[in-house]
């Protein structure tokens, strides 16, 4: 099962404000309840919200004005703004909008079994992984980016570390997946990363990515760069896998990428009454932190 599909004219995915708790699909018949679903967060995770979005645009009266309406939901991720500009193209040269998009979630997935390929020759026997957020086949339709690499190494005897990854708490997404595959994991506070790291309990990094500035610095989920920092000063290998759609050449660096700042909301919401709060969703790891970059076409090395 994908977690995004399309059929006929409707776009159905699962829910991921539901899980682990549910399982159900929510089912989007115009841009309007795509634009909802990104918002949301009903999908969510860079391609896979990219592909929602190529389907917003496909099945709109108005592509250019769904455009515009997609384009404002969630401005972090790259993705997203890329799949939209490349349906858009398609229309332009008189392309089917629809086997557009159909096309463009199959590449998706393609890439991201590449990314497990390239990756799984990186995790050695025995290895314990510690992966931050959801970047699993819910984030990218199906494999994940640096799941692939996980789910593609699962007979190498692995465990792997789960940042649950407040506030959304994505990480039980990640613990859910790791469960059906069954891969040995374990969910840990996202304080909690560095304490294993500096006991020798983690061999590598994999984390997934929003989008890619020219200098290879990227933004992810909050919290991935205090990570990158704490491996960095462990002497752990610190991996990013992405596809290239989440490359932005435009962006020099990191400093330059727009973060997302959500409702404060999603953080007081567990405390027992509301206190002020703020909420980015995302920060930047710079590229010297990076060991490297899993993408389809192989791996860009950035430890000199
Ligand atoms: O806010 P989210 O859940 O959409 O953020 C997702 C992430 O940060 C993922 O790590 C990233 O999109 C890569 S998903 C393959």
């Amino acid at each position: 099962m994908r977690s995004l599909w399309r059929e006929g004219e409707q776009i159905k995915m699962i829910d991921q404000r539901l899980l682990p708790q549910k399982l159900e699909i929510f089912t989007a018949s115009n841009e309007q309840d795509v634009a909802y679903a990104i918002k949301e967060m009903v999908v969510r995770g860079a391609p896979a919200i990219g592909s929602a979005a190529a389907y917003g645009v496909a099945i709109a009266s108005d592509p250019k004005k769904a455009a515009e309406l997609l384009k404002a939901t969630r401005p972090t991720a790259h993705d997203l703004f890329y799949a939209i500009s490349i349906i858009l193209n398609a229309i332009e040269h008189g392309e089917d909008a629809v086997k557009a998009a159909d096309k463009y979630a199959e590449e998706i997935v393609e890439k991201c079994r590449k990314i497990g390929e390239h990756g799984e020759k990186l995790i050695k026997h025995g290895y314990r992984i510690l992966t931050h957020c959801n970047a699993g086949a819910l984030a990218t339709l199906d494999y994940g980016t640096a799941l692939a690499p996980i789910r593609m190494a699962k007979d190498k005897d692995i465990f792997v570390w789960v940042d649950e990854t407040r506030p959304r708490l994505q990480g039980l997404l990640t613990a859910w997946e790791l469960e059906q595959e069954g891969i040995e994991h374990a969910v840990i506070a996202d304080n909690a990363a560095g304490y294993f790291m500096e006991k020798g309990m983690v061999d590598m990094v994999i984390v997934g990515a929003d989008r890619i500035a020219l200098n290879y610095d990227v933004a992810n989920k909050i919290g991935t760069y205090e990570k990158a920092v704490v491996a960095k000063e462990n002497g752990i290998p610190f991996y990013v896998a992405a596809p290239l759609t989440t490359f932005d050449k435009s962006i020099e660096d990191g400093s330059k990428i727009e973060i997302e700042e959500r409702d404060a909301k999603e953080v007081y919401g567990i405390y027992p009454r509301k206190f002020r709060a703020r909420n980015p969703a995302f920060d930047i790891t710079p590229a010297k932190y990076i060991t490297g970059i899993i993408t389809e076409e192989g791996i860009i090395e950035l430890d000199e």
